[in-house]
């Protein structure tokens, strides 16, 4: 039956020996690549099974049927021990990969670092929502002025003494002196009460410039919101509400409102308002200077002259008006003891604030 007789070394493999060193060797390989190697290797043109086929050829006659026949069914078996490893590599290697790109939910990362408004405008907006929860409308008016609404509408003629009590840029533009960057949101009240008529509710925010020295209550660039009230048998009553409404909304009522009486050219009556200090409760330190008190702004009754600058009838229409500063709030609300750090922008302040 076997072909030993004949003397042809080739055909005496013995095909179940081939078939269990290729199993041997198919466990050993770990990557379908390595496989399709191992596969070339044990069945490809050089394999000992396909050099057994061509010895078929120099075998008996008789005796080649039987031995072709467990040729074959060594290549059968061979094909499919490797089409098993292969399933069993293809699913270790997807379950690797699955493994690999998994996204870990649970895993605890750095949130990512997202800016956000400075203070400043959180403050203009907070500022914004108490008077608008009031009644008040929002205006706002050029960081460029003339001479006319900065000063002259608001009844200081030029040369007017009251002018120094605001130390102004100028822009070189046009003739000397008549442009400026607005020292005070004051000028926009002229611009409201020029373009709508009465009755006016308005509060409006704003940048403002001065040659100011920076200190612990003052920065050259400020912010102030403006607040003006025309209508009909409006009276300092009203005004002195409207101030002990917005300083309690804002500060909170154990923060305490004083007026004094004051000067500016376009009130009369005029007063400053001013809040208990928030750094030292009113007990006096180097930001109130010592004084347990801290001016936010300046306020009174919308003189009879600015009424006329705009063309409205001073014997019909009575109002209010007033001015503070945004800075100063946020300062006192957050108790920064120095208002420069505001314009620093150095991140370890911002993140704080
Ligand atoms: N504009 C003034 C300033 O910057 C503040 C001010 C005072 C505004 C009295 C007003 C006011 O509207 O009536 O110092």
């Amino acid at each position: 039956m076997t072909s030993s007789a004949t003397g042809h070394g080739r055909a005496e493999l013995d095909p179940e020996a081939v078939v269990a060193s290729a199993e041997r060797r198919v466990a050993t390989v770990d990557t379908v690549a390595d496989l399709d190697d191992v596969r070339a290797e044990l069945l490809g043109k050089r394999s000992a099974l396909a050099g057994a086929r061509q010895a078929l050829a120099t075998l008996d006659p008789g005796a080649r049927p039987e031995a072709g026949r467990r040729l074959n069914d060594a290549q059968r078996r061979i094909e499919e021990l490797v089409a098993a490893r292969r399933r069993e590599l293809e699913s270790s290697e997807r379950a690797a990969r699955l493994h690999a790109e998994r996204l870990d939910l649970t895993e605890v990362v750095a949130p990512p670092v997202s800016g956000r408004l400075h203070l400043v405008e959180r403050t203009r907006d907070e500022l914004e929502d108490v008077f608008t929860g009031m009644g008040f409308v929002v205006a706002e008016g050029p960081e460029a002025e003339t001479d006319w609404y900065n000063f002259e509408a608001l009844h200081m003629p030029p040369a007017h003494p009251a002018r120094g009590m605001w130390d102004t840029l100028y822009l070189e533009l046009g003739e000397p002196e008549t442009v400026l960057l607005r020292t005070h949101t004051s000028p926009v009240q002229i611009r409201l009460m020029q373009s709508q008529g009465p009755p006016i509710y308005a509060v409006m925010p704003g940048k403002c410039f001065r040659r100011d020295t920076p200190d612990a209550r003052h920065i050259p660039t400020f912010h102030q919101v403006e607040g003006l009230v025309v209508d009909h048998g409006i009276s300092f009553a009203d005004l002195a509400g409207t101030i002990e409404t917005f300083t309690s909304a804002y500060f909170g009522s154990d923060i305490h409102a004083r007026l004094r009486p004051s000067y500016f050219p376009f009130t009369e009556p005029s007063a400053e308002f001013e809040i208990t200090c928030t750094i030292c409760k009113g007990s006096g330190c180097r930001t109130c200077s010592q004084t347990g008190w801290v001016e936010l702004g300046g306020c009174g009754m919308v003189d009879p002259a600015v009424f006329s600058a705009v063309g409205l009838d001073p014997e019909e229409w009575t109002g209010f008006a007033f001015g503070f500063g945004i800075d100063r709030c946020a300062q006192m609300r957050h108790e920064i003891p120095d208002m420069r750090v505001l314009l620093e922008n150095d991140v370890r302040i911002l993140r704080q604030i």
